[in-house]
Formats: C-alpha cells, sequence, structure tokens
C-alpha cells in the first residue's frame, strides 16, 4: 500500500546538472518505492522564457535520458509531457480566475525572471506560479520534491489549494514540499545557484574529461590566495561539493590538510573531480545503453501521457462539478 502521490516538474534545459541532481532527482528516485509517483517535463513552462522553442524537443529527449539513467522508473512511475495533457490549462485557467495578481507580482521567481527578461515579461511569465499550482493540484499530490528555489511556488500552490477549498468546497490537498539533504547547490563560480543558463554547472552526462574540466574552473575559498595561505572550508563551495561525493574520512583530511595549507586548491579540485567521475560512472553507461535503444523514449512518454490523463480528466470532472459548472 502506497502512502499517497508525489509530483514533481522540471523545465526541458536539456542535460541535467548535478544540482538538478542532489536538488530534486535524487528525491524523485527515492520516492518510488513508497509513493506513486509523477514526473513532468513542463514544456509550456518553458515558454514563458524559451527564445528558441525548437530546442525543446531535443532538450526533453536529452532530460529523459538523465532521468531514466539516474533511476527514475516507468513501470512504477507515469513520466509525461506536460502539454500532452491538456487539462492542466483548464485548471490553470480556473486558478487564474481566483487568483488576486497582486500576489503574483510579489513572488520573488517572478521579479526575478522580469529583471533578467525585461523586454519579455510576458503574461505567461506572472501566471508561470499557477501553471505550476494546476500541474500538482491536477494530480493531487501530497509530497512535491523540489529544490530550495521553488519553495515560493510550493508555498503559492498550497494557498491556492486552500482558497479553491474554500470557495467550492473541499477539492485538493494541501501540497508538502520535499527537500533533499542538499537543497540548494551553489554553481561553479561559488555565488549564484547553479544553473545552466548562468553556465556555472557540472552536467551529470559530461564526459570525465569535461567534467575535470568544469571542476577546475571552480572558485574556491576567496581569502586563500596562495598556496601557503591557510585555508576555510567552511566557506568554500568545493568543500560543500565534497561532501555529497568523497567519504567522510578523505573529506575530513582534505579540510584538515587545507586549514594547515598543506594541500593547494588545484589538488582539491581534482580530488573531487574524480569522485564526481567516479560517482557517475554507471549512470552514464547507463544512459548511453537507453540512448541506443530507438523510440523507447516515446513509448514512455505516451504511456505516460495516457495514465496521467486518466487521473487529470477525473479531477477536472470533479473541479467542474464542485464549481458549479456542471
Ligand atoms: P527547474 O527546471 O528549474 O529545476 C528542476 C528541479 O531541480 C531543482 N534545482 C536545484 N536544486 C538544488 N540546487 C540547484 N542549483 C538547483 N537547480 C535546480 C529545482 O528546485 C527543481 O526541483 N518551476 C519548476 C518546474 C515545475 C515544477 C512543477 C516543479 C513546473 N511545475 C510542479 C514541481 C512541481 C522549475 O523551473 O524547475
Amino acid at each position: 500500500m502506497k502512502k499517497g502521490r508525489v509530483f514533481s516538474g522540471a523545465r526541458p534545459t536539456g542535460r541535467q546538472h548535478i544540482g538538478n541532481y542532489l536538488g530534486a532527482i535524487k528525491n524523485y528516485v527515492a520516492l518510488q518505492d513508497d509513493y506513486d509517483c509523477i514526473y513532468c517535463v513542463v514544456d509550456v513552462h518553458a515558454l514563458t522564457t524559451m527564445e528558441d522553442v525548437g530546442e525543446i524537443r531535443e532538450n526533453t529527449r536529452e532530460m529523459m535520458l538523465d532521468w531514466l539513467a539516474a533511476g527514475l522508473d516507468p513501470e512504477r512511475s507515469i513520466i509525461f509531457v506536460q502539454s500532452r495533457v491538456p487539462e492542466v490549462l483548464e485548471l490553470y485557467t480556473f486558478f487564474s480566475m481566483i487568483t488576486p495578481l497582486g500576489r503574483l507580482l510579489r513572488i520573488p521567481t517572478f521579479k526575478e525572471k522580469a529583471r533578467m527578461q525585461p523586454d519579455n515579461v510576458n503574461y505567461g511569465l506572472v501566471g508561470y506560479p499557477v501553471l505550476m499550482a494546476a500541474d500538482i493540484l491536477l494530480y493531487k499530490a501530497e509530497v512535491v520534491p523540489v529544490g530550495e528555489d521553488q519553495a515560493f511556488h510550493l508555498e503559492f500552490a498550497r494557498e491556492t489549494a486552500r482558497r479553491f477549498n474554500l470557495l467550492f468546497g473541499q477539492t485538493f490537498p494541501e501540497p508538502q514540499i520535499r527537500l533533499t539533504t542538499a537543497p540548494l547547490i551553489l554553481g561553479l563560480n561559488g555565488v549564484n545557484k547553479m544553473s545552466k543558463s548562468l553556465d556555472n554547472d557540472i552536467e551529470l552526462a559530461a564526459s570525465p574529461e569535461q567534467t575535470m574540466e568544469r571542476v577546475m574552473t571552480a572558485f574556491t575559498d576567496p581569502a586563500r590566495r596562495y598556496l601557503s595561505d591557510p585555508g576555510h572550508p567552511d566557506v568554500c563551495n568545493i568543500n560543500h561539493l565534497h561532501q555529497f561525493f568523497t567519504d567522510s574520512a578523505d573529506r575530513s583530511a582534505i579540510q584538515e590538510a587545507c586549514r594547515k595549507a598543506e594541500i593547494g586548491c588545484v589538488e582539491c579540485k581534482r580530488i573531487l573531480g574524480s569522485n564526481i567521475n567516479k560517482a557517475l560512472e554507471d549512470f552514464r553507461e547507463k544512459r548511453a545503453e537507453i540512448a541506443a535503444k530507438s523510440g523507447y523514449i516515446d513509448e514512455v512518454l505516451a504511456d505516460g501521457a495516457s495514465r496521467a490523463e486518466a487521473i487529470a480528466k477525473e479531477t477536472i470532472f470533479e473541479v467542474k462539478q464542485n464549481m458549479g459548472l456542471i
């Protein structure tokens, strides 16, 4: 007997990075044991920021390869593309009628995106959290595994569930956020969150050489300018990343050596790069195997869409009934 339903989604940004993995995908995989899980490639959300819409299909394929190789199991979980189940757009429209515009304009992620693309502050960008609430509530998900950067959106989805229930009667559960132990991974510049658009990421599917090269460009403790300066692992992003790829005895030894200036940043990064490569060896092998199966991803997504649609139709019927539309 499963404990309930899980939903999560990600924009089709292509190859996933270790921030996506540690912050979200790790939980997607783990939750499959105890929950009915639904994972969605949110292509409609991507349209709010995407410059080149033509990339969405290829990006979806690359992302699916990462998800499947990381352990998402289409036998146990529903995996699908958002636009293939158009009921979400109905719910999005209904929710938009009960959402105060002022509330959306105050959401920090909207302000941030509006700042980043001042020439394209489109209507969909303002409604982004409404569509995300529709994603989650359409499937009546109780648990939503995401990174910390999605916390405001989750809070908004909870509010939307409460508002709808208050206006039209109990319909939706209030979804709970589920964070991993690494809810926010910083990028290689050590300042912003790791993200593809900031080009500060390490892709899961990168080659060992590319991975090592990327790690070598990472910023470390800014106070350590010379090899002879003692380091401060507590403020060093490389040390933070070691936490997820290096076993604890080795990590303590590296920290100790760093504090005494017995190991340099280059060596410390080389160890990290090599441990990331070791940790991802099986993943990369499995990814190549899946990529070689022609038509497999399309099959997974078609099957996922039809299973998702069956649930979506039930919810939309209930929603319309509760709203008095039918
Ligand atoms: P997206 O596509 O930006 O990211 C996908 C998932 O990866 C997490 N993540 C991170 N976690 C830790 N450190 C990082 N540097 C990092 N970068 C990304 C994100 O938190 C996310 O969990 N709005 C969502 C997509 C979405 C969604 C949903 C999520 C649409 N509908 C419904 C959950 C439920 C987004 O843009 O994620």
